[in-house]
């Protein structure tokens, strides 16, 4: 592990804890805590594959220890097979919703892995059922915005995400998912194999927002190809695309956020250390980006860690940080009275701790 830079001092800490933050990138199932998931092992009799870590320390063990993504993705697969009722959804989904309001994250946009649960035979009212409930709930408890993003695995067949698809369409209806994705292994299934399934939800749903995950292990190619060819507004790590600097122009130009994993891209071994992000060039080049967990549970921390490791490693000032988190606010899905409540809380926030870090 690289030595930190930079000092984040506790002023800086709470500045970074206060400063309103927004959440784009952050797999449900991967807030799985290894308490939780063994607690719903027990109560739904699900036998872990003796593979598998028995006790939360062997967890944090191989937690620390994924080889890539697909190591990472293998592991995931089996922890969510303990998900068995609503209410486990509902549980799951709560208790992230409390820990990102913890870290000072007012709006939340969550992926979901609705095939993952399809094929363990459970079904999506149940799924859905239990997010749903559980945002509307964060929502009444917690005052912070959520929204949910389904995602597609694109290690399945196009035609399974299709039907999917045609499954979700009440829920894309009644507004209540409100985002679609694609998501795990990424190299062997590049974005140009699900063109229909994108085709058919924006044809149907102009008004929902489109994102995929791209640049992460795969090359730039894979972020232009998911803008393209698939009509994405926004890239789910994106870290690649410092590869052409033509691409970043496009970024650029059309003000394309990039939904960036710091631990994430550590524990994945995309990069050595944080240090090694683009995430100072983006800034340089008026790239929008934003700072997110993935899978917290994984990767060892939540929202507020990300953005203090970043702290640590590139130094930002009040000022840079107040352009970091107004870009999230301006490249997420809630409405336009919900951004100008939260730009001006981060006014508020940055003008007080202005004189103080
Ligand atoms: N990348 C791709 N797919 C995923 C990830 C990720 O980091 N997390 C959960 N599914
Ligand atoms: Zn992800």
């Amino acid at each position: 592990m690289t030595i930190p830079k930079y000092e984040c001092t506790d002023c800086m800490k709470n500045f970074l804890k206060e400063l309103p933050k927004c959440e784009h990138h952050v797999h449900l199932e991967g807030t799985l805590e290894p308490n939780l998931l063994f607690k719903l092992a027990e109560r739904n009799n699900i036998i872990l594959p003796s593979t598998f870590p028995t006790t939360v320390e062997e967890c944090n063990i191989r937690y620390n220890n994924f080889g890539d993504l697909q190591d990472f993705l293998d592991h995931y697969y089996i922890g969510m097979s303990v998900l068995i009722t609503e209410q486990d959804f509902y549980d799951l989904a709560m208790a992230y919703f409390q820990k990102a309001c913890e870290d000072g994250c007012l709006h939340s946009e969550v992926f979901f892995d609705p095939q993952g649960h399809l094929e363990r035979n459970i079904d999506l009212e149940t799924v859905v059922a239990g997010f749903d409930k559980a945002c509307k709930d964060a929502n009444k408890k917690f005052g912070t915005t959520n929204k949910l993003i389904m995602c597609l695995l694109r290690h399945l067949p196009n035609s399974d995400g299709l039907k999917v698809l045609r499954d979700s369409k009440k829920y894309y209806q009644n507004g209540t998912i409100h985002g679609l994705g694609l998501d795990s292994s990424e190299k062997p299934f590049p974005p140009q194999l699900f063109e229909d399934c994108y085709n058919l939800i924006r044809t149907e749903f102009p008004n929902v927002g489109l994102t995929a995950h791209a640049g992460e292990e795969g090359d730039y190619t894979y972020v232009e190809n998911s803008l393209n060819l698939l009509n994405v507004t926004r890239i789910d790590h994106g870290i690649n695309s410092k590869q052409s600097s033509e691409l970043m122009e496009k970024l650029y130009q059309n003000k394309t956020m990039l939904t960036i994993c710091p631990l994430s891209n550590v524990k994945l071994q995309c990069v050595k250390d944080v240090a090694e992000l683009p995430i100072p060039l983006f800034f340089d080049k008026g790239i929008p980006f934003s700072i997110n967990s993935d899978d917290p549970a994984y990767f060892g921390g939540y929202i507020l860690d990300n953005y203090i490791v970043v702290h640590e490693r590139f130094g930002f000032s009040v000022e840079q940080w107040k352009t970091i988190s107004l870009n999230g606010i301006n490249g997420s899905w809630c409405d336009e009275s919900r951004k100008q409540e939260l730009r001006d809380k981060v006014d508020e926030v940055c003008n007080k701790y202005l004189e103080l870090v």
